[in-house]
């Protein structure tokens, strides 16, 4: 098993290049089985989880090679829609190709998702607005069938607005008789993309990035190219690590898709610059304690809830975060707390009570967001981290240690 192994409290100065969005490419391959054709898709990140989103494109008869981050995917003799259990099982995200392969396919089976480290994630709404759209669906031995002829476009209304089920049911209504409208839409960047994607294949969607998103079916898809959007994730993540120990500049981001990260590590103290698609972050010599909850974009990222507890953790006096996305997405937190972290969970809310230093220690990764905070905790900290299951790092993160080491950390992976 590998483990990442830090000797941490070095400065980390210079730059690091973002990759590619994990969020916004899974997605798009899935999108890439819709019409009957070669796309080619640029700035993809090398990724556990984009290797297994190759493997079930091939798995559905796709062919795709994959090199120097640049994804071709044919899809012209596609025939077998269906995402097996072993995918599925291992990564969520399988589950959009629900979306496309109905629509290619007018048919579609996916092995319904368990449950992860944070707790149930259910796909409720996917399936209830695949219904509205008159789609036939069975459960049969943990797999989800999904059949309609012809999809009829329909008003779909979200309780909360769900990034999966938003980009599925925009894939599955690129089709529909009529229009499609989807209320209480997710807003986020790469769903954006998605929607960009697809009217660059010709699909005809109407207020992407708004509340309401509104499909009206077309009669046929062609193959389209695009450039992944930089992942604003990895940026936040490395801007955090920033706050705490940094001088360092971040490229190939678009701050943009920032807004509220940036005002927050203001808030605490850095001083942040921002340069056309380059932010430099410095850090203050106290960190500032603030009170935040995630929310769904433009809010505060739940992808970045745990590495931002990791900065918390060393403010100057008493804060909290709550999570309004994942309610029990709190794993990182005995963890953390093995490195001298103070830490309490109360509900969806996480009260922090800040300390002097932290001090190395042997952790557990348990998700990929949990990993990053213990990357960033254990940098901070004197002395020798150890991480261990460092496979989730690798599903989200392209190449994390060797831009860490770019920085100037002492940071390695080791087989033991
Ligand atoms: N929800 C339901 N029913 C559904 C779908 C969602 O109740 O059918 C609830 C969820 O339980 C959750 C909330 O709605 O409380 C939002 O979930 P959402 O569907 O938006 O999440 P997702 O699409 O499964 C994506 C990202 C996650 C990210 C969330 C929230 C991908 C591949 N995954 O998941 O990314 O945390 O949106 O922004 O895009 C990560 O990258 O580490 C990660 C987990």
């Amino acid at each position: 098993m590998e483990s990442i192994i830090i000797n941490g409290k070095n400065k980390l100065e210079g730059s690091v290049s973002i990759s590619g969005a994990k969020n916004a490419v899974l997605p798009i391959m899935a999108a890439a089985l819709i019409p009957k054709g070669v796309s080619i898709i640029s700035n993809v990140p090398d990724l556990k989880d984009t290797r297994t989103m190759v493997k079930l494109l091939e798995e559905v008869g796709a062919k795709v090679v994959f090199n120097n981050n640049i994804l071709t995917i044919d899809s012209i003799n596609a025939h077998n829609p269906e995402a097996s259990y072993e995918l599925v099982k291992t990564m969520r995200a399988s589950f959009y190709v629900l979306g496309p392969l109905i629509s290619r396919f007018g048919k579609v089976k996916v092995s319904l998702p368990g449950g992860c480290a944070w707790g149930p994630r259910p796909v409720d709404y996917h399936l209830k607005g695949l219904e509205e759209l008159g789609a036939k669906i069975t459960l049969d031995e943990g797999y989800i069938m999904a059949e309609s002829e012809k999809l009829i476009g329909s008003e779909i209304e979200f309780d909360f607005p769900s990034v999966g089920a938003t980009g599925n049911l925009i894939m599955a209504s690129v089709y529909v008789s009529g229009k499609t409208i989807i209320k209480n839409a997710a807003k986020e960047p790469e769903i954006v993309q998605l929607c960009e994607y697809l009217v660059k294949m010709g699909a005809n969607i109407e207020g992407a990035g708004t509340k309401q998103v509104i499909i009206r079916g077309v009669k046929k898809l062609q193959a389209a190219d695009i450039t992944v959007i930089p992942d604003r994730i990895e940026a936040g993540t490395f801007l955090i690590a920033g706050a705490i120990m940094g001088d360092i500049t971040i490229k190939n981001v678009n701050p943009n898709h920032l807004t509220l990260v940036i005002r927050y590590l203001r808030a605490v103290g850095s001083e942040v610059e921002i340069k056309n698609n380059q932010i430099s972050i410095k850090k203050s010599n106290k960190i500032k304690p603030i009170n935040i909850e995630t929310n769904v974009y433009p809010g505060f990222p739940t992808d970045l809830q745990a590495q931002w507890v990791s900065l918390m953790v060393l403010a100057d006096g008493n804060s909290s975060i709550v999570d309004n996305v994942y309610k029990d997405r709190f794993s990182h937190v005995p963890e953390l707390s093995r490195l001298g972290a103070n830490l309490k969970v109360e509900n969806n809310k996480i009260l922090i009570h800040g300390v002097k230093k932290l001090k190395g220690a042997k952790v557990m990764s348990t998700d990929i967001r949990a990993s990053a905070s213990l990357i960033i905790a254990g940098l901070a900290a004197s002395g020798k981290t150890n991480i261990s299951r460092v496979y989730h790092i690798d599903r989200g993160y392209e190449n994390i240690e060797q831009k860490f080491r770019g920085l100037g950390a002492k940071i390695n992976r080791e087989n033991n």
